[in-house]
């Protein structure tokens, strides 16, 4: 089979195919973001989400795997800003994504201006829906706070960057967070967050089965695809053409993948899946999108971005 074009832009910037890691897997030490970094058919490195001081995150069990998926309640763990914002600076190996968020809009305020005022020009992107801090809200789904929070955020940074979004489910909200973010010069969405706040409960045991919040926790994997795709789609079909759109959620196969860009996804990360298979997973999803390229015949993924047909 030959090999197909699956370079991808975003934000001026070139990545060799259209696969990252979701944020919070496998890229919160330096550990991990080398092997990221050496990871194949990985186009590209998202950071763990950085607030201004490090994090413990909550308690643990706070992941749990599920056949269908997973639930997860981390509390956002992470080194603090500083330690990423020196990663994205030397890393060179891949183009880099770093993810930032706040406790408060003040704190997301002081994280951008050093991002500013740093020497580093790549990607940015602003977290604006973590649902695992316990008392904190996910910022997007209050549209006139993250409006406020951008209108800041726009006076004075000048650099790529991009936000993170919850999954909407529905189509007034897709309008309304439409209308915010088309007023901003916000270079992507990545959409979407884990599913807040769902309950898996163990039977058995009868019991939830991961710590913080009571057992409630962000939703990801296989169950949550049909929601990312709604969310790629509506949002594409809302946003300016400028504002690319990163897919995550649910993606397992190759197809997934298909799916994602074909819903208008420039580029789709992968979370769950990593943690269930392992970072070879690029490599497979790689190949599996190859084929089905190879079978209806596109040669490059513009072919088929976002030509998801209606009945
Ligand atoms: C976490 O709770 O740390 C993961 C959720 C997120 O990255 O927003």
């Amino acid at each position: 089979m030959t090999k197909k074009n699956l370079t991808t832009q975003l934000a001026q910037v070139t990545f060799d195919g259209p696969l990252l890691n979701a944020s919070g897997i496998h890229c919160q030490t330096k550990e991990e973001l080398a092997d990221l970094a050496a990871t194949s058919n990985l186009a590209g490195i998202v950071t763990k989400s950085a607030t201004l001081l490090p994090r413990t995150g909550n308690e643990s069990p706070r992941y749990y795997d599920l056949a269908y998926g997973s639930i997860n309640s981390m509390g956002l763990p992470n080194l603090g800003y500083p330690f990423y914002l020196d990663y994205v600076q030397q890393e060179t190996a891949k183009p880099t994504i770093l993810s930032v968020a706040g406790l408060s809009a003040e704190d997301v305020l002081e994280v951008l201006m050093d991002v500013q005022d740093s020497d580093y020009q790549g990607i940015t992107e602003l977290n604006l829906s973590c649902p695992n801090v316990p008392g904190k809200p996910q910022t997007a789904y209050d549209f006139v706070a993250t409006r406020k929070l951008l209108e800041r955020v726009f006076a004075f940074f000048t650099k790529p960057i991009g936000v993170k979004l919850p999954p909407y489910f529905d189509l007034v909200h897709f309008d309304q967070i439409a209308a915010v973010l088309n007023d901003f010069p916000i270079t992507h969405v990545n959409t979407v967050n884990s599913v807040g706040n769902g309950l898996v409960v163990d039977v058995e045991k009868e019991q939830v089965v991961t710590k913080p919040k009571g057992g409630f926790g962000g939703l990801g994997g296989a169950m949550i695809l049909p929601t990312a795709l709604a969310n790629v789609r509506a949002l594409r079909q809302r946003l300016n053409e400028s504002i690319a759109i990163i897919g995550t959620g649910g993606v397992t196969s190759g197809a997934d993948v298909f799916a994602h860009i074909l819903c208008g996804a420039d580029m789709v990360s992968v979370g769950t899946q990593v943690i269930k298979e392992g970072l070879g997973v690029y490599d497979r999803l790689t190949e599996e999108l190859q084929a089905i390229m190879a079978e209806k015949g596109y040669e490059s993924l513009s072919d088929f971005r976002g030509q998801l047909r209606e009945l």
